[in-house]
């Protein structure tokens, strides 16, 4: 009988669903989802895979949802779930990375405390509260970046400039309601300077394959929302070897075994530094991305691994690809002001519904600052093909930055240092 491997959680998106549900069936493989009842009735289902709705996400629910049939792999492609998906490994005694490991690597300050232990991160860190904020940045050398430890798509994430912009902090909260859900625990860091970029990989029993690096454009300070990315890097032909001894030595030190990773990296002065660590595939498109330059689908990649532990040959790319997404400020409407790209040729899709609402304006406490209402992928190759590409991103970036600032979240003036994008 064919190997199943159980996802547990559904991901934010409908279309990785359906890539790692035919990646498994590509391979042979059964492809088993389960989550909420409600979860899996909101969606489109993807055609041959089993579902296991269940009343609640726990370990003891998981389990008995799959009753006699004992998975032979567990994996989660979101980090909402990939600590529950972990322990439900552990419960059938399956090999793969621990719930200790996959905790830790959800949660920013403990990520970097392990880092710092292994003398892998020269970042100041401190943990906090929303509440305490005021104290630990009376303590600290500003300017700092402050986040919740555990949370995305730069939400609630602020560049602390002078100890007055904790008050524009606090404005993406809603303190009881953060506090009610542990979203109020902060981490405050020094600034890293360098060009952030991320990277995509697998790690098979603990060893680590680069899949692609990605150049990350975003607004910079103070917000650092994230407007779109360019792959394969400009940076890789310099900093691909770097990249993937640091990665390693940091999925070493988490000891992290079996998984997709996507890394969020600062390349400075020589010196590669984490952001932040994943241990799923990027969002926004990068999945397609990683199609689209280097014919790479990264599904079959993680599942090859999976089910005949073997890593995949470091892929050439073949074009450069992009995406960059239509936005506004959350609670404005959607204003655009062109779509007159500088490289038309270089767009490969637009989608985008001007009409489209944020469905929630708050998740657990964190008010979102900004929403996305549609993308625009790009393609090009040619010894030029980088610099179309950027151009375009870089528009649909500029465009976002310029929107109308009366609409923007609490932004008060203070100086900005930092060398972000
Ligand atoms: N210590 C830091 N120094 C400089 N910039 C930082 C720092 N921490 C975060 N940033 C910037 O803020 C962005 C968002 O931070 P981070 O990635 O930790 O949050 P996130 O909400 O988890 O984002 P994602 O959606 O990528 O998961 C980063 O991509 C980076 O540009
Ligand atoms: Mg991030």
């Amino acid at each position: 009988m064919s190997a199943s491997i159980l996802i547990v959680g559904l991901p934010w998106s409908q279309d990785e669903l359906t890539l790692a549900v035919e990646a498994v069936r590509a391979l042979g493989g059964r492809p088993v989802v389960a989550d909420t009842e409600r979860a899996l009735g909101a969606i489109r289902r993807p055609e041959g895979c089993t579902y296991l709705p269940v009343a609640e996400l726990s370990v003891s629910a998981v389990l008995a949802a799959c009753g006699d049939t004992r998975p032979d792999h567990v994996v989660s492609i979101t980090e909402l779930t990939t600590v529950l998906a972990a322990r439900v490994r552990e419960a059938f005694a399956l090999p793969g990375t621990s719930a200790e490991t996959e905790a830790a690597v959800t949660d920013k300050f403990r990520t970097r405390s392990l880092l710092r232990a292994a003398g892998l991160t020269a970042v100041d860190c401190r943990e906090t509260s929303l509440r305490d904020l005021p104290a630990v940045l009376a303590s600290v050398d500003l300017p700092v970046v402050v986040k919740p430890v555990a949370f995305t798509g730069s939400h609630g994430v602020r560049h602390i400039a002078v100890p007055s912009d904790a008050d524009a902090l606090r404005d993406f909260y809603d303190a009881d309601a953060a506090a009610e859900s542990g979203r109020d625990r902060l981490i405050v860091e020094s600034v890293i300077p360098g060009d952030e970029i991320s990277a995509e990989a697998v790690c098979v029993n603990g060893e680590v394959r680069i899949l692609g690096l990605t150049d990350k454009f975003n607004t910079g300070v103070p917000h650092y929302y994230e407007v779109g990315h360019v792959m394969p890097s400009g940076h890789t032909a310099r900093w691909l070897d770097p990249v993937r001894a640091y990665l390693q030595d940091v999925v070493s030190a988490l000891k992290i075994r079996t998984s997709a990773l996507h890394a969020e990296l600062m390349l400075h002065d020589g010196r590669v530094e984490l952001v932040e660590l994943h241990t799923r595939f990027g969002g926004g498109s990068i999945v397609q991305l990683l199609a689209e330059a280097y014919g790479v689908r990264a599904y079959d990649v993680y599942f090859t691994a999976l089910l005949r532990g073997e890593l995949p040959d470091v892929p050439r790319a073949t074009g450069t690809a992009g995406v960059a997404f239509f936005g506004g400020w959350a609670g404005a409407p959607f204003r655009w002001h062109s779509y007159d790209f500088p490289c038309a040729d270089a767009v490969l899709a637009l989608s985008l519904d001007a009409r489209a609402q944020p469905k929630v304006r708050q998740h657990e406490g964190i008010r979102l600052g900004y929403w996305r209402t549609g993308r625009a992928v790009f393609r090009a190759s040619g010894a030029d093909g980088y610099a179309r590409v950027a151009a375009n991103v870089a528009f649909v970036r500029d465009q976002f930055q310029r929107l109308d600032p009366a609409a923007r979240p609490q932004d008060r003036p203070s100086h900005h240092e930092g060398t972000h994008r």
